[in-house]
């Protein structure tokens, strides 16, 4: 084998081209094969196609120095790949089960050339429980994939620290059948890594469980949060004062413990759901992800039901929503709560303004087919009432005294918190 081994990434979105982007960084050579022929043409520009700061830098010199190179998929890339990092989105938004097709293209393609030196494929990926068992199945039927080597390295990132978290991992998780499938990529992760970061190896299905645990846990942890915190506000009790009075007790702890709109993304919810998709074949369900996604869709429910109670009616109201990324200082609306808000208001006969100052000027069709406003004041124009749908630091700068001028009620929605209570209120607001 060559001194260094060549890096294929196949989907260049926030995992796979985190990845692809610090191991070009790190020296190696990395082709980042994805579908979509014009984010391809983006990358090849040095273009991102979604906010990251930091991977937007770090993106501009790889490309520059030519280690890494973005191309569609064709089968030829697998040639000369010796570690195939697979980073494509995995799962149907719709019915909650894994994409295989994809998958087994891309088996086929591996399994298809015969080679000296078998690849190590790595399967980062979130995939329901047992998915690696069946994609070695999928290899080990082409004529030379048997050889491949199989390693489930699941991806922990968090996005708007996209890059950050992909170059100082708090650990690494390998899943694998031999310890010695295991072997090349460890070897790249010992050039790339300091010993100081944990590594845990196990095998296929415990690494599986490991991503969709830590994310259950997130969601679970989240969801508690959002629940006494709606117990609080229907008590008019101190929501802060109670957070700092759980979370200051180190075992639970402040970090990741604020109250929101709930908890969305393109993770969280959907691994709640792949955790479960084959409960009835198990016969064991996990009950933390089902209460989660449970409580995060009644926390919308319960925010509706206080809008009517105090605005009357929400048909032709307008309702100001302010932010629709699905957490602060990104663009990515996928499985956003405050898309899902929109589409409940919708639903109830409200008509949503929303404005997203990451998505200004841009022509967003979010996930339910969400039209932006392009400016604020015209969002906020004749609103019978104000929601913070994401915490982007600007709306804390917003000015009540311009709000009340513009808005036809001063009623107000912050389950965030990042508005300042006293000023709104003097400006005549009411928090719900
Ligand atoms: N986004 C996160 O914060 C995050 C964190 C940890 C793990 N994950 C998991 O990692 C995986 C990828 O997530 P993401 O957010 O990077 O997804 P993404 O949707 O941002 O990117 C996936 C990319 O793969 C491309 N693609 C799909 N099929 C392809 C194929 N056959 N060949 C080439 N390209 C293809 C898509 O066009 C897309 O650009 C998912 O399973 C996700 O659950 C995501």
């Amino acid at each position: 084998m060559k001194a260094r081994p060549s890096i294929l990434v196949v989907g260049a979105g926030y995992v796979g081209l985190s990845t692809a982007v610090f191991l070009a960084s790190k020296g190696y050579t990395v082709t980042v094969s994805e579908k979509n022929p014009s984010t391809v043409d983006q990358l090849s520009r040095a273009k991102l196609h979604f906010r990251e700061p930091e991977l937007k830098a770090r993106l501009k010199e790889v490309v520059k120095s030519r280690k890494l190179l973005p191309v569609v998929p064709v089968e030829s890339i697998y040639q000369n790949a010796d570690i195939i990092f697979i980073a494509i989105d995995s799962a149907d938004r719709t019915t909650w089960k894994m994409r295989v097709n994809p998958f087994e293209q891309i088996a086929g393609w591996i399994g298809s050339i015969k080679r000296r030196m078998p690849p190590t494929v790595v399967l980062k990926s979130t995939n329901v429980l047992g998915f690696a068992e069946r994609f070695r199945k999928q290899l080990d039927l082409t004529p030379y994939g048997k050889a491949a080597r199989l390693v489930v390295n699941p991806e922990f990132l968090r996005e708007g620290m996209a890059y950050e978290d992909t170059a100082k991992p708090w650990r690494i998780v390998v899943g694998s059948r031999e310890t010695r499938d295991a072997a090349r990529l460890l070897m790249v992760y010992r050039t790339i890594y300091p010993k100081s970061v944990p590594i845990v190896h196990t095998d296929w299905k415990a690494a599986e469980l490991i991503k969709l645990g830590a994310n259950v846990y997130l969601a679970h942890r989240l969801s508690f949060i959002h629940e006494i915190a709606d117990f609080a506000r229907i008590e008019g009790l101190d929501i802060e004062a109670i957070r700092q009075g759980i979370g200051l007790d180190p075992r639970i702890g402040l970090d990741y413990f604020n109250p929101g709109l709930g908890f969305g993304g393109s993770c969280l919810p959907k691994d709640c759901m792949l955790v479960n998709s084959d409960e009835h074949a198990r016969h064991f369900a996990f009950e933390t992800a089902l209460s989660a996604n449970a409580i995060n869709d009644r926390l919308l429910e319960i925010l509706i039901g206080r809008l009517k109670d105090k605005i009357g009616a929400l048909k032709g109201t307008k309702i100001c929503l302010l932010g629709v990324a699905f957490k602060p200082e990104i663009d990515d609306t996928r499985g956003s709560r405050a898309v899902e808000l929109a589409r409940l208001l919708k639903r109830s006969g409200a008509e949503p303004a929303v404005y997203d100052p990451h998505l200004k000027g841009v022509d967003v069709t979010t996930e339910g087919g969400l039209p932006l406003e392009h400016d604020l004041d015209t969002a906020l124009k004749g609103a019978s009432a104000i929601v913070i749908g994401t915490a982007h630091r600007s709306f804390a700068m917003l000015s009540p005294s311009r709000a009340a001028g513009l808005v036809k009620k001063r009623v107000v929605v912050d389950y965030f918190r990042i508005l300042n209570p006293r000023g709104w209120r003097e400006a005549g607001f009411e928090f719900i």
